[in-house]
């Protein structure tokens, strides 16, 4: 299959290229590097350096590279920075996602996979989270995923396209030559990590008060591969002319962060530091996936569910990275 994959050049994205090459499909990535990596594309691979917003440019792309399929992962994904910066994500989220859509009306081109997220749900009337659990986002972020999938939803209505929208829990872990590389830092695993690496004080647990067994968040932390794996799956249940989807991708159990904190120190073997401060505004207590769809449906099941194999991957690869790429 010739795929498109939009956001190739970062965290979850560059782990699906790697996976779809290696299975023989054939992989062609845009990304504008506002985010993503140059290096995090193997040479072999086709990088357009290109704003998915250019729409006569992606339509120019999909053409000549005479794709079949897109996988949909350019986005802006930082929370904290949708709320104080809302602007941005409209306009690269929502605006990127309507031009890509419009581009692959033009081109013909009628299989999407897209990248969502647990976030679309806000804060949880009930755990585990299925797909039936109301929609009600909390951040500009999860708003714009939430509008990209109805815009998914309106198209598969009225055109020949179809789609599977993931939406993921919390994307953690690492292949040997590719991982997390964000700047600035904030998800949990790789700001302890960077503490063990001695290139942070410490860790800040935020919030010790919450209604938990041990009064911190719980997270339902899924691996990468397991994520790239869905996708690939995701790709052949619309090559099989099958219907549009949307599912969760999680390993359905939760975490605190004291638990990951532990599992980090036993991992690296470093007397990790951490001070205890206030709630971080708008994290849900609790958030962990009912993904029982992505099984029926997918045929998915998460080969690492385990904590601290997800930690060890991790661990090797900011080890052989502590610089990122
Ligand atoms: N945390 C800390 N200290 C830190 C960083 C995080 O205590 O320095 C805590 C957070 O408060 C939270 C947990 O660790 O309880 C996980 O935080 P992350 O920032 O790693 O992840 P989030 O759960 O906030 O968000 C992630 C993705 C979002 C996505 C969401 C959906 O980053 O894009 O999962 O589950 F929307």
């Amino acid at each position: 299959m010739r795929v498109l994959v939009t956001g190739g050049a970062g965290y979850i994205g560059s782990v699906t290229v790697e996976a779809l090459r290696a299975r023989g499909d054939q992989v062609v990535v845009v990304d504008n590097l506002a985010t993503g990596h140059r290096a995090a594309v193997d040479p072999a691979v086709t990088l357009h350096e290109a704003d998915m917003r250019d729409t006569a440019r992606v339509i120019d792309i999909l053409r000549t590279e005479r794709i079949e399929a897109v996988v949909h992962f350019a986005a802006y994904s930082l929370v904290g920075e949708s709320v104080s910066d809302p602007g941005k994500y409209m306009d690269n989220n929502v605006a990127g996602t309507l031009s890509l859509l419009q581009a692959m009306r033009r081109s013909g081109v009628g299989r999407l996979v897209f990248s969502s997220t647990a976030a679309v749900y806000g804060e949880p009337q009930r755990v585990p989270i299925d797909e039936d659990h109301p929609i009600a986002p909390t951040n500009p972020y999860g708003l714009t995923k939430r509008f990209m999938e109805q815009a998914m939803e309106c198209s598969a209505a009225a055109y020949d396209f179809r789609f599977v929208a993931l939406r993921y829990f919390n994307a953690c872990g690492a292949i040997p030559t590719r991982g997390e590389d964000h700047d600035p830092e904030t998800h949990l695993i790789p700001v302890i990590l960077q503490v063990a690496l001695g290139q942070r004080p410490h860790l800040s647990i935020f919030g010790t008060d919450y209604d938990t067994p041990d009064g911190t968040c719980v997270r339902d932390y899924i691996h990468v591969a397991d994520l790239a794996d869905a996708h690939l799956r995701a790709l052949d249940r619309l090559a099989a002319s099958e219907p549009s989807l949307i599912c969760n991708l999680g390993n359905g159990q939760g975490y605190s962060v004291r638990e990951v904190l532990d599992t980090c120190r036993a991992v690296t073997g470093r007397d990790i530091a951490c001070i205890e401060g206030p709630r971080r505004a708008g994290d849900p207590s609790r958030l962990v996936a009912d993904a029982t769809r992505a099984r029926n449906e997918l045929g998915w099941t998460p080969a690492r569910p385990d904590l601290r194999t997800i930690v060890e991957d991790a661990w090797a690869w900011h080890n052989a990275r502590p610089q990122g790429y």
